[in-house]
């Protein structure tokens, strides 16, 4: 074929082609096909050197305004279908500002959650550490390193789950005051939530719930730094107008023992049905701990004293909340949960 018939007809592809593309993209691949590095116009270019002497010059005009046409007929239209899709876009992305939002729930912690926090705020406040111990404990830190040995009676306080004549479920975050005084000479002070299991079922117990454990040991600590602390303790969770009172009580690792009263922030200790009519209402155990415990840690008990306090994170939460029944803490019923926001 002539060269010159190959232009020409290549003019005419290029209008044909164009006629059916419908978009910038199309368009793009149809001008690869022509003008693009191996495409009709530049492998005509390529025949140049073929073309005799005598026609070179007008092949090559006619080369030249083929390329210079087509350049101009793509921008053409490239322009027109970039201002179509830009428009098209727009009207797309149109917001419609009269639809009704989107409502995204947000969640909300616990209530154990909530009072555990708090609690580790309050006594971190005071200086107080973190450590957590483990959940399946053995016997001797649950009980024979706290003073109760296999035939102690206080055992029976606690319905023990056992796993294994060694191990047990623990029935107390203690088990974990033995842990620490084991791997840390005093100055200790340390705090320590975590599950315990007890073999217990009802309105207020539950077989597995949480405690809230301290210890305090040092030179020259005494059952006032336990009430002083207390007190500050109790203002924070409960209200500036709590006061705190200590009744004697048992534990094998603490001595003396106390429980630990709040006046009821309910009636203001008039007496109410939160406070059964006594104006008080019990919120955890604590004392001094024993010489026993102590010197079983190697800590010595003539050189060094300390107390220990331990509390339900249920239970604080109950008050704090005004829940009458602890099931419903374990229930997870997002209606019930989803009261308590911070
Ligand atoms: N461990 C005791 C209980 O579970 C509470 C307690 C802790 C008492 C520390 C005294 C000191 O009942």
């Amino acid at each position: 074929m002539e060269i010159e018939q190959d232009i020409r007809l290549t003019d005419k592809d290029v209008d044909e082609a164009l006629m059916v593309v419908t978009s910038s993209k199309q368009l793009q691949d149809v001008k690869m096909k022509f003008l693009g590095k191996t495409g009709r116009i530049s492998e005509l270019m390529k025949c140049m050197r073929d073309v005799i002497a005598e026609k070179k010059r007008e092949v090559g005009q006619m080369l030249n305004e083929l390329r210079v046409r087509t350049e101009d007929k793509f921008n053409v239209l490239n322009e027109k279908f970039k201002k179509k899709e830009l428009e098209e876009r727009y009207a797309s992305e149109t917001i419609d500002v009269t639809m009704p939002g989107k409502k995204s729930e947000s969640g909300s912690f616990h209530p154990n959650t909530l009072v555990r926090g708090e609690l580790i705020s309050i006594f971190s406040g005071m200086g107080f550490e973190v450590f957590e111990g483990p959940e399946i404990e053995n016997d001797y830190y649950n009980f024979t390193a706290l003073n109760t040995p296999a035939d102690h009676p206080a055992r029976d306080m606690q319905d023990t789950f056992y796993l294994s004549p060694e191990l047990l479920l623990r029935t107390q975050t203690s088990a974990g005051q033995i842990r620490v005084m084991e791997n840390k000479k005093p100055p200790i002070k340390i705090l320590s939530p975590g599950k315990v299991y007890r073999s217990d079922d009802d309105a207020t117990h539950s077989p597995m719930f949480s405690q809230m454990e301290g210890l305090v040991v040092d030179k020259g600590i005494t059952l006032c730094d336990l009430k002083g602390m207390l007190d500050e303790f109790a203002k924070k969770v409960f209200g500036d107008d709590v006061k705190t009172r200590l009744r004697p009580s048992y534990f094998p690792f603490t001595e003396p023992s106390v429980e630990v009263d709040v006046s009821c922030f309910e009636c203001g200790g008039k007496g109410c049905r939160l406070c059964k009519g006594t104006g008080w209402i019990e919120v955890l155990g604590a004392g001094m701990v024993n010489r026993r415990v102590l010197e079983g840690c190697d800590i010595d008990p003539d050189k060094y004293s300390g107390f220990a306090f331990g509390m339900g994170i249920e239970r604080i939460a109950m008050l704090k909340y005004g829940i009458n029944n602890m099931k419903l803490l374990f229930e997870g019923d997002v209606r019930f949960l989803k009261q308590f926001k911070d």
